[in-house]
């Protein structure tokens, strides 16, 4: 007999954040503390394949081969959970995820994995839901995933209810020809996942200066971006990374993200710009740089890059495009 399987991929895009999700002000429901602003990235995608059926004792994941276990395993999990709750089937899923960029490179593949797998679900199980729907789903699997739901620049919402904290497109990919060159530094595995630093973030008595602060510079973002002001949008941005990591390392316990290279390519990044290359960096939750630039510096700035003893490998990105479709079937 035949197995009835539903089944369908969908791709995503990574994202860099300008101004950070960094904190919550529901953990349950993984609502941030404040508004964030991102631009979905052209080159970091992901590519879901999510198949629910019958006859599956129990999940089974895997990611770029290998299989996911432990709590990253469930965490993924309680993400189909939700689907299941909503299509009314108890069905167990086969997941198989596989990143584009570099395996290990230390680029976060939550963003586009949740994405991709959110939209993947919802495809397969036949759901209509809106975007609006599809990003607060995404954002329940991992924070940054509400915004890879769309291309170009996109706006996270922080609310008091789950379905107000979603994210929506501000501008098209087109709009502005950013360029975010991934410095990867390190390959290395963060010792501490994004997910445990968010319950850190009020330990550290920058936090409600910080929320406060990012406030503004959403305003100071939404202009910049409404004019083409890659000043006033690349000095947001550095200054969020350095407040957002300045919470970081003044959390209880400590979390110290960046190593040597790190910080030779922030002075790096700061000496080009005092020689008038229009460059900003903004850092994760690892020891990675990005340098946001403009066209026609983004080649020259990633020549340069590549020579540095600091850095491993450089991802040039640009905008892109939300997450999509690729394939659905019903067997
Ligand atoms: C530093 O979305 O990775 O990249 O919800 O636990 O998956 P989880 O957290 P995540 O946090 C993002 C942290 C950040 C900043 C950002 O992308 O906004």
């Amino acid at each position: 007999m035949m197995t009835h399987i539903l089944q369908a991929t969908a791709e995503a895009g990574a994202n860099i954040a300008l101004t950070k999700y960094w904190g919550n002000a529901d953990p349950q429901q993984r609502i941030p503390a404040n508004d964030s602003i991102s631009i979905t990235l052209d080159r970091t995608r992901t590519v879901t394949t999510v198949a629910f059926r019958p006859d599956l004792p129990e999940d089974e994941i895997l990611v770029d081969g290998k299989r996911l276990v432990g709590p990253a395993g469930e965490r993924v999990s309680r993400h189909l959970g939700l689907f299941r709750e909503r299509a009314g089937i108890a069905w167990r899923a086969r997941v198989v995820s596989e990143n584009n960029f570099p395996a290990g490179a230390g680029i976060a593949a939550s963003a586009s994995g949740f994405a991709a797998l959110t939209l993947a679900c919802a495809a397969a199980l036949k759901l209509d839901l809106s975007p609006r729907e599809l990003s607060c789903l995404a954002r329940r699997g991992s924070g940054s995933a509400a915004r890879s739901i769309f291309g170009g620049f996109v706006l996270l919402h922080t609310a008091s209810r789950d379905e107000d904290a979603f994210a929506e497109p501000l501008y098209a990919p087109d709009w502005w020809e950013i360029w975010d060159l991934i410095a990867v530094v390190s390959r290395a595995e963060k010792a501490v996942p994004s997910g445990e630093g968010h319950g850190l973030a009020p330990t550290s008595p920058l936090h409600t200066a910080r929320v406060a602060r990012v406030a503004e510079l959403n305003r100071q973002l939404l202009d910049a971006l409404a004019r083409r002001d890659f000043a006033a949008l690349g000095e947001a941005a550095e200054q969020d990374a350095l407040m957002m990591h300045a919470v970081m390392m003044t959390s209880r316990p400590s979390l110290l993200y960046w190593l040597p290279e790190t910080v030779a390519l922030m002075h790096w990044v700061q000496a080009r710009r005092r020689e008038g290359i229009p460059a900003y960096f903004t850092i994760d939750a690892g020891p990675n740089v990005h340098i946001l630039t403009l066209p026609p510096y983004h080649e020259m700035l990633r020549e340069e890059l590549q020579t540095l003893p600091e850095v491993q490998e450089v991802i040039p990105c640009r905008p892109g495009t939300g997450a999509r479709i690729i394939a659905e079937s019903e067997k």
